[in-house]
Protein backbone atom coordinates (compact mmCIF):
# COMPACT_ATOMS: atom_id res chain seq x y z
CA UNK A 1 0.00 0.00 0.00
CA UNK A 2 1.52 3.14 -0.82
CA UNK A 3 -0.17 6.58 0.36
CA UNK A 4 -3.19 4.59 0.95
CA UNK A 5 -3.85 3.10 -2.78
CA UNK A 6 -3.96 -0.59 -2.74
CA UNK A 7 -1.93 -1.40 -5.64
CA UNK A 8 -2.25 -4.75 -7.69
CA UNK A 9 0.43 -6.28 -10.05
CA UNK A 10 -0.45 -7.90 -13.17
CA UNK A 11 2.11 -10.05 -14.45
CA UNK A 12 2.56 -10.92 -18.48
CA UNK A 13 0.71 -7.63 -19.10
CA UNK A 14 1.61 -8.09 -22.58
CA UNK A 15 0.40 -11.83 -23.23
CA UNK A 16 -3.77 -11.98 -24.60
CA UNK A 17 -4.71 -13.06 -20.70
CA UNK A 18 -3.07 -10.07 -19.41
CA UNK A 19 -3.80 -7.55 -21.41
CA UNK A 20 -7.73 -8.53 -21.33
CA UNK A 21 -7.47 -8.50 -17.45
CA UNK A 22 -5.36 -5.26 -17.26
CA UNK A 23 -8.72 -3.57 -19.40
CA UNK A 24 -10.81 -4.78 -17.00
CA UNK A 25 -9.00 -3.42 -13.94
CA UNK A 26 -7.88 -0.35 -15.49
CA UNK A 27 -11.69 0.69 -15.00
CA UNK A 28 -13.67 -1.09 -17.99
CA UNK A 29 -17.44 -0.12 -17.19
CA UNK A 30 -18.33 -3.86 -18.36
CA UNK A 31 -16.33 -4.77 -15.46
CA UNK A 32 -18.12 -2.95 -13.00
CA UNK A 33 -15.89 -4.16 -10.32
CA UNK A 34 -15.81 -3.58 -6.76
CA UNK A 35 -13.53 -1.46 -5.68
CA UNK A 36 -13.59 2.44 -7.40
CA UNK A 37 -11.18 2.76 -9.54
CA UNK A 38 -9.27 5.75 -7.81
CA UNK A 39 -8.69 3.44 -4.39
CA UNK A 40 -6.45 1.15 -6.51
CA UNK A 41 -3.80 1.69 -9.11
CA UNK A 42 -3.38 -1.27 -11.62
CA UNK A 43 0.35 -1.70 -12.68
CA UNK A 44 1.52 -3.92 -15.24
CA UNK A 45 4.39 -6.17 -15.14
CA UNK A 46 5.92 -7.67 -18.52
CA UNK A 47 9.11 -8.48 -20.05
CA UNK A 48 8.21 -6.19 -22.65
CA UNK A 49 7.12 -2.69 -21.22
CA UNK A 50 7.08 -0.66 -24.06
CA UNK A 51 3.97 -3.00 -25.81
CA UNK A 52 2.20 -1.23 -22.70
CA UNK A 53 -0.55 0.60 -23.51
CA UNK A 54 0.62 4.51 -22.52
CA UNK A 55 -1.06 5.89 -19.61
CA UNK A 56 -0.91 2.11 -17.45
CA UNK A 57 2.23 2.29 -14.90
CA UNK A 58 4.36 -0.41 -16.26
CA UNK A 59 7.12 -2.27 -13.92
CA UNK A 60 9.74 -4.81 -15.98
CA UNK A 61 8.82 -8.56 -14.60
CA UNK A 62 10.89 -11.66 -15.84
CA UNK A 63 10.41 -14.10 -13.64
CA UNK A 64 13.79 -16.04 -15.77
CA UNK A 65 15.63 -12.71 -13.74
CA UNK A 66 14.73 -13.86 -10.47
CA UNK A 67 17.22 -10.62 -8.92
CA UNK A 68 14.88 -7.62 -10.74
CA UNK A 69 11.45 -9.34 -8.94
CA UNK A 70 12.41 -7.38 -5.81
CA UNK A 71 12.31 -4.31 -6.78
CA UNK A 72 9.54 -5.35 -9.51
CA UNK A 73 6.78 -6.54 -7.00
CA UNK A 74 7.94 -4.07 -3.91
CA UNK A 75 5.07 -2.08 -2.46
CA UNK A 76 2.91 -4.56 -4.13
CA UNK A 77 -0.28 -5.39 -2.56
CA UNK A 78 -1.95 -8.03 -4.75
CA UNK A 79 -0.11 -10.13 -7.81
CA UNK A 80 -2.06 -11.54 -10.37
CA UNK A 81 0.56 -14.83 -10.93
CA UNK A 82 -0.29 -15.36 -14.58
CA UNK A 83 1.32 -18.76 -15.73
CA UNK A 84 4.45 -18.53 -17.69
CA UNK A 85 3.46 -21.97 -18.97
CA UNK A 86 5.84 -22.57 -22.50
CA UNK A 87 8.80 -24.11 -21.55
CA UNK A 88 9.81 -27.46 -19.60
CA UNK A 89 8.53 -28.22 -16.97
CA UNK A 90 11.68 -27.72 -14.42
CA UNK A 91 11.55 -24.00 -16.36
CA UNK A 92 8.24 -23.14 -15.80
CA UNK A 93 8.58 -24.52 -12.39
CA UNK A 94 11.96 -22.28 -11.62
CA UNK A 95 9.72 -18.92 -12.93
CA UNK A 96 6.86 -19.64 -10.44
CA UNK A 97 8.78 -20.25 -7.63
CA UNK A 98 10.90 -17.42 -8.20
CA UNK A 99 8.18 -14.80 -8.14
CA UNK A 100 6.41 -16.66 -5.53
CA UNK A 101 9.54 -16.27 -3.11
CA UNK A 102 10.07 -12.52 -4.14
CA UNK A 103 6.14 -11.57 -3.76
CA UNK A 104 6.55 -13.41 -0.08
CA UNK A 105 10.10 -11.43 0.33
CA UNK A 106 8.37 -7.82 -0.55
CA UNK A 107 5.68 -8.51 1.68
CA UNK A 108 2.17 -8.65 -0.91
CA UNK A 109 -0.36 -9.77 0.90
CA UNK A 110 -2.61 -12.23 -1.68
CA UNK A 111 -1.38 -13.55 -4.44
CA UNK A 112 -4.09 -14.76 -7.39
CA UNK A 113 -2.72 -17.93 -9.81
CA UNK A 114 -4.15 -18.91 -13.40
CA UNK A 115 -4.02 -22.62 -12.88
CA UNK A 116 -5.52 -25.40 -15.10
CA UNK A 117 -8.43 -27.16 -14.77
CA UNK A 118 -8.74 -30.34 -12.71
CA UNK A 119 -9.53 -32.19 -16.06
CA UNK A 120 -6.32 -30.86 -17.40
CA UNK A 121 -4.42 -33.67 -15.43
CA UNK A 122 -3.81 -35.55 -18.08
CA UNK A 123 -2.18 -33.02 -20.20
CA UNK A 124 1.45 -32.82 -19.93
CA UNK A 125 1.93 -29.22 -19.00
CA UNK A 126 -0.22 -30.10 -15.51
CA UNK A 127 2.55 -30.62 -12.86
CA UNK A 128 4.01 -27.46 -13.30
CA UNK A 129 0.76 -25.97 -12.57
CA UNK A 130 0.42 -28.26 -9.83
CA UNK A 131 3.32 -27.79 -7.88
CA UNK A 132 2.83 -24.27 -8.18
CA UNK A 133 -0.90 -24.53 -6.47
CA UNK A 134 1.39 -26.62 -3.95
CA UNK A 135 3.63 -23.89 -3.48
CA UNK A 136 1.34 -21.19 -2.81
CA UNK A 137 -0.61 -23.63 -0.27
CA UNK A 138 2.25 -24.01 2.03
CA UNK A 139 3.37 -20.05 1.53
CA UNK A 140 3.46 -17.11 3.93
CA UNK A 141 0.78 -15.08 1.18
CA UNK A 142 -3.10 -15.54 1.25
CA UNK A 143 -3.56 -17.04 -1.93
CA UNK A 144 -6.34 -18.09 -4.98
CA UNK A 145 -6.07 -20.26 -7.32
CA UNK A 146 -8.11 -19.38 -10.88
CA UNK A 147 -8.12 -23.34 -12.71
CA UNK A 148 -8.56 -22.33 -16.13
CA UNK A 149 -10.02 -24.36 -19.21
CA UNK A 150 -8.40 -24.36 -22.59
CA UNK A 151 -9.70 -21.41 -24.67
CA UNK A 152 -12.22 -21.50 -27.50
CA UNK A 153 -9.64 -19.50 -29.52
CA UNK A 154 -7.27 -22.34 -28.50
CA UNK A 155 -9.72 -24.94 -30.22
CA UNK A 156 -10.27 -23.18 -33.01
CA UNK A 157 -6.54 -23.09 -33.80
CA UNK A 158 -6.24 -26.36 -33.59
CA UNK A 159 -8.98 -27.59 -35.63
CA UNK A 160 -7.56 -25.82 -39.09
CA UNK A 161 -9.72 -26.68 -42.00
CA UNK A 162 -7.79 -28.14 -45.29
CA UNK A 163 -9.49 -29.54 -48.18
CA UNK A 164 -13.35 -28.95 -46.69
CA UNK A 165 -12.22 -30.96 -44.06
CA UNK A 166 -10.87 -31.12 -40.22
CA UNK A 167 -8.89 -33.94 -39.66
CA UNK A 168 -7.63 -32.82 -36.17
CA UNK A 169 -7.47 -36.21 -33.88
CA UNK A 170 -10.42 -34.94 -31.49
CA UNK A 171 -12.14 -38.59 -31.57
CA UNK A 172 -15.62 -38.34 -30.53
CA UNK A 173 -13.65 -35.99 -27.79
CA UNK A 174 -15.73 -32.77 -26.80
CA UNK A 175 -13.64 -29.73 -24.97
CA UNK A 176 -15.79 -27.41 -22.18
CA UNK A 177 -13.95 -24.64 -24.22
CA UNK A 178 -13.87 -21.60 -22.55
CA UNK A 179 -13.64 -17.54 -23.75
CA UNK A 180 -10.51 -16.10 -22.60
CA UNK A 181 -12.34 -13.15 -22.33
CA UNK A 182 -14.61 -14.39 -19.30
CA UNK A 183 -11.52 -15.78 -17.86
CA UNK A 184 -9.68 -12.30 -18.12
CA UNK A 185 -12.82 -10.75 -16.14
CA UNK A 186 -13.21 -13.52 -13.73
CA UNK A 187 -9.73 -13.13 -12.89
CA UNK A 188 -10.03 -8.91 -13.06
CA UNK A 189 -13.08 -9.80 -9.96
CA UNK A 190 -10.77 -11.65 -7.79
CA UNK A 191 -8.01 -10.11 -7.65
CA UNK A 192 -10.10 -6.67 -7.57
CA UNK A 193 -11.93 -8.21 -4.25
CA UNK A 194 -9.26 -10.63 -3.03
CA UNK A 195 -10.20 -10.96 0.37
CA UNK A 196 -14.06 -12.60 -0.46
CA UNK A 197 -11.82 -15.36 -2.21
CA UNK A 198 -9.08 -16.33 0.03
CA UNK A 199 -8.23 -19.55 0.34
CA UNK A 200 -10.63 -20.68 -2.59
CA UNK A 201 -9.95 -22.90 -5.49
CA UNK A 202 -12.21 -21.36 -8.47
CA UNK A 203 -12.79 -24.38 -11.44
CA UNK A 204 -13.29 -22.42 -14.63
CA UNK A 205 -14.56 -24.33 -17.98
CA UNK A 206 -17.36 -23.64 -20.40
CA UNK A 207 -20.47 -24.47 -19.81
CA UNK A 208 -20.70 -25.81 -23.75
CA UNK A 209 -18.50 -28.81 -24.91
CA UNK A 210 -17.67 -28.99 -28.48
CA UNK A 211 -16.55 -31.39 -30.46
CA UNK A 212 -15.35 -31.92 -34.22
CA UNK A 213 -18.41 -32.57 -35.52
CA UNK A 214 -19.85 -29.22 -34.15
CA UNK A 215 -17.15 -27.42 -35.37
CA UNK A 216 -17.83 -28.80 -39.09
CA UNK A 217 -21.16 -27.46 -39.08
CA UNK A 218 -19.70 -24.03 -37.59
CA UNK A 219 -17.02 -23.67 -40.26
CA UNK A 220 -20.12 -24.58 -43.03
CA UNK A 221 -21.75 -21.96 -41.94
CA UNK A 222 -19.34 -19.37 -41.62
CA UNK A 223 -17.63 -20.27 -45.10
CA UNK A 224 -20.71 -21.53 -46.77
CA UNK A 225 -18.93 -24.40 -48.05
CA UNK A 226 -19.36 -27.90 -46.98
CA UNK A 227 -16.74 -29.07 -44.36
CA UNK A 228 -16.78 -31.94 -42.80
CA UNK A 229 -15.10 -33.68 -39.86
CA UNK A 230 -12.70 -36.65 -40.18
CA UNK A 231 -10.19 -37.44 -37.48
CA UNK A 232 -6.84 -37.94 -38.25
CA UNK A 233 -4.42 -39.97 -36.05
CA UNK A 234 -2.23 -38.68 -32.98
CA UNK A 235 0.95 -40.49 -34.76
CA UNK A 236 -0.05 -38.35 -38.05
CA UNK A 237 -0.05 -34.88 -36.00
CA UNK A 238 2.64 -35.27 -33.78
CA UNK A 239 4.91 -36.14 -37.14
CA UNK A 240 3.12 -32.94 -38.58
CA UNK A 241 4.18 -30.70 -35.24
CA UNK A 242 7.46 -32.04 -35.52
CA UNK A 243 8.08 -31.34 -39.05
CA UNK A 244 7.42 -27.88 -38.59
CA UNK A 245 10.08 -27.85 -36.04
CA UNK A 246 8.39 -26.65 -32.92
CA UNK A 247 10.54 -26.87 -30.13
CA UNK A 248 10.82 -30.21 -28.31
CA UNK A 249 8.18 -29.68 -25.20
CA UNK A 250 5.78 -28.33 -27.60
CA UNK A 251 5.58 -31.19 -29.75
CA UNK A 252 3.81 -33.42 -26.80
CA UNK A 253 2.33 -30.69 -25.08
CA UNK A 254 -0.02 -30.11 -28.57
CA UNK A 255 -0.27 -33.78 -29.26
CA UNK A 256 -1.39 -34.70 -24.98
CA UNK A 257 -3.99 -31.49 -25.80
CA UNK A 258 -5.30 -33.36 -28.74
CA UNK A 259 -5.31 -36.84 -26.63
CA UNK A 260 -6.48 -36.02 -23.75
CA UNK A 261 -9.87 -34.54 -25.45
CA UNK A 262 -10.30 -37.38 -27.68
CA UNK A 263 -10.20 -39.46 -24.50
CA UNK A 264 -13.17 -37.60 -23.01
CA UNK A 265 -11.33 -35.68 -20.10
CA UNK A 266 -11.74 -32.24 -21.28
CA UNK A 267 -15.18 -32.32 -21.43
CA UNK A 268 -16.84 -31.72 -18.65
CA UNK A 269 -18.77 -28.78 -18.21
CA UNK A 270 -19.97 -26.52 -15.57
CA UNK A 271 -18.20 -25.14 -12.76
CA UNK A 272 -17.75 -22.01 -10.74
CA UNK A 273 -17.41 -19.20 -13.84
CA UNK A 274 -20.97 -18.42 -14.23
CA UNK A 275 -20.34 -17.66 -10.18
CA UNK A 276 -17.51 -15.33 -11.07
CA UNK A 277 -19.22 -13.45 -13.81
CA UNK A 278 -22.36 -13.14 -12.06
CA UNK A 279 -23.64 -14.07 -15.73
CA UNK A 280 -23.95 -16.87 -18.81
CA UNK A 281 -20.06 -17.27 -19.94
CA UNK A 282 -19.77 -16.44 -23.39
CA UNK A 283 -21.21 -19.25 -26.39
CA UNK A 284 -17.78 -21.19 -26.94
CA UNK A 285 -19.11 -21.66 -30.64
CA UNK A 286 -19.55 -18.01 -31.10
CA UNK A 287 -15.99 -17.60 -29.86
CA UNK A 288 -14.75 -20.12 -31.81
CA UNK A 289 -16.65 -18.62 -34.78
CA UNK A 290 -15.25 -14.90 -33.97
CA UNK A 291 -11.94 -16.18 -33.76
CA UNK A 292 -11.94 -17.94 -37.36
CA UNK A 293 -13.73 -15.03 -39.44
CA UNK A 294 -11.10 -12.58 -37.55
CA UNK A 295 -8.01 -15.06 -38.70
CA UNK A 296 -6.60 -14.18 -35.19
CA UNK A 297 -5.04 -17.24 -33.52
CA UNK A 298 -5.10 -17.84 -29.94
N1 LIG B 1 -6.09 -22.09 -20.99
C1 LIG B 1 -5.51 -22.17 -22.20
O1 LIG B 1 -6.12 -22.60 -23.22
C2 LIG B 1 -4.10 -21.68 -22.38
C3 LIG B 1 -3.57 -21.63 -23.67
C4 LIG B 1 -2.28 -21.17 -23.82
C5 LIG B 1 -1.54 -20.81 -22.70
N2 LIG B 1 -2.09 -20.86 -21.47
C6 LIG B 1 -1.35 -20.49 -20.24
O2 LIG B 1 -1.93 -19.29 -19.78
C7 LIG B 1 -0.94 -18.23 -19.79
C8 LIG B 1 -1.58 -16.94 -20.26
O3 LIG B 1 -2.19 -17.19 -21.51
P1 LIG B 1 -2.12 -16.14 -22.69
O4 LIG B 1 -3.27 -16.44 -23.56
O5 LIG B 1 -1.95 -14.76 -22.16
O6 LIG B 1 -0.77 -16.60 -23.40
P2 LIG B 1 0.26 -15.66 -24.25
O7 LIG B 1 -0.48 -14.60 -24.96
O8 LIG B 1 1.10 -16.58 -25.07
O9 LIG B 1 1.16 -15.01 -23.15
C9 LIG B 1 2.23 -15.74 -22.56
C10 LIG B 1 2.48 -15.14 -21.22
O10 LIG B 1 3.58 -15.72 -20.52
C11 LIG B 1 4.30 -14.66 -19.90
N3 LIG B 1 5.69 -15.07 -19.69
C12 LIG B 1 6.42 -15.87 -20.46
N4 LIG B 1 7.67 -15.98 -19.97
C13 LIG B 1 7.73 -15.20 -18.86
C14 LIG B 1 8.73 -14.88 -17.93
N5 LIG B 1 9.97 -15.39 -18.04
N6 LIG B 1 8.43 -14.04 -16.91
C15 LIG B 1 7.19 -13.51 -16.79
N7 LIG B 1 6.18 -13.78 -17.64
C16 LIG B 1 6.45 -14.61 -18.68
C17 LIG B 1 4.19 -13.51 -20.89
O11 LIG B 1 4.42 -12.28 -20.26
P3 LIG B 1 5.10 -10.95 -20.96
O12 LIG B 1 5.33 -11.28 -22.40
O13 LIG B 1 4.11 -9.85 -20.76
O14 LIG B 1 6.35 -10.75 -20.19
C18 LIG B 1 2.75 -13.68 -21.35
O15 LIG B 1 1.82 -13.10 -20.49
C19 LIG B 1 0.17 -18.75 -20.72
O16 LIG B 1 1.43 -18.21 -20.34
C20 LIG B 1 0.11 -20.24 -20.48
O17 LIG B 1 0.81 -20.60 -19.28
C21 LIG B 1 -3.37 -21.27 -21.28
Amino acid sequence: MIGGILMILVTGASGALGRLVIDHLAGSPAARLAEAPGDRLVVAGTRNPESVPAGVPVRRVDFDDPASLADAFAGVDRLLLISAGYGEDDEVIARHGAAIDAAEKAGVGHIVYTSLSADGDHLTYAPAHRWTERRLRSGTARWTILRNGLYAELLATLTPVEDGRITAPLGQGRLAAVARRDLAEAAARVVADAAAHEGRTYELVGEEAVGGADLAVLYSRITGAAVSYGPGTLARTREAFTALGLAPFQVPMLVSTYSAIAGGFLGRTGGDLRTLLGRAPRSALEVIAETVQAGSPA
